[in-house]
């Protein structure tokens, strides 16, 4: 299936990266999460980087004209079979520069997929996640590694976010509330919106939208 062009939405910790670490490679799209591309930047110690810092550790969003050069200069090298993009936009700025973006290099948007879950299973998810450098998730309860501690896909050892602390979850779910939540009526008014249970079992989450994009079922997870 090709040219798919595909927007992740929803609240930190819904399962946004787990859905996307299992479609990704199958749709052959280019995968861009901004907070992966930002983690990268801190990591490297870039200009950026420094600069976001300070944004993600308290649970705010880095702000908007850093974030769009980042993720429009990166999309600037999409595979012809599309992207899926997984936390961009954040906010009504944001999605309008995409909009434009994509407008000017006669591209639209296939399916905005929204991941939807309350806040108390939010709070209880992140608190139990680890990740491995290259974006790939684990929960310590629910989806362990098969080796404490190291990333079934890599080898590489596993972290908890420094910014997966509950009082920073809070805040990086007020801040969802306020600045990202607008953007399910922005593009359910495109008629691109397309909703996901994030509460069900994520191989459930993955069946529903497969059958949204119109795919094949998985034979295995
Ligand atoms: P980012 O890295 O994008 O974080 P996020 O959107 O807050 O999302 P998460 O990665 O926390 O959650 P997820 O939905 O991917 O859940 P996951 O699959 O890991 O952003 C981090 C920071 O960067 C922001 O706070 C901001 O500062 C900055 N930033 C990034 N983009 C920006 C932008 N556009 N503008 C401005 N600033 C930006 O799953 C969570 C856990 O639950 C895992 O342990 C997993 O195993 C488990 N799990 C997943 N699905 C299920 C399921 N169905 N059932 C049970 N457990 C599940």
């Amino acid at each position: 299936m090709t040219g798919l062009n595909l927007i992740l939405l929803g609240p930190p910790g819904a399962g946004k990266g787990t859905q996307a670490a299992r479609l990704r490679d199958e749709l052959g799209v280019t995968y861009l999460a901004t907070g992966d591309l930002l983690r990268r930047h801190r990591a490297e110690d870039t200009a950026l980087g420094r600069r976001a810092a300070r944004y993600m550790t308290a649970g705010r969003l880095v702000p908007d004209r850093l974030v769009i050069s980042m993720l429009l200069d990166a999309l600037g090298s999409a595979s012809p079979h599309g992207f899926l993009l997984d936390g961009f936009p954040r906010t009504t700025t944001q999605a309008e520069a995409l909009e434009a973006a994509l407008d000017t290099a006669s591209l639209r948007l296939t399916a905005v997929l929204l991941i939807d879950a309350p806040d108390d299973v939010i709070v209880e998810r992140i608190s139990g996640r680890l990740t491995c450098p290259q974006g790939h998730v684990f929960h310590r309860q629910s989806d362990p590694p098969a080796r404490a501690g190291i990333c079934d896909h890599d080898g590489e050892r596993l972290v908890t976010r420094d910014d997966d602390r509950p009082d920073t979850v809070r805040s990086r779910l007020e801040v969802y509330h306020a600045e990202t939540e607008p953007l399910v009526a922005y593009y359910k008014t495109r008629g691109l919106l397309r909703t996901f249970d994030g509460t069900q079992p994520p191989g459930d989450v993955l069946a529903a939208i497969r059958t949204a994009l119109g795919l094949e079922p998985a034979r295995h997870r």
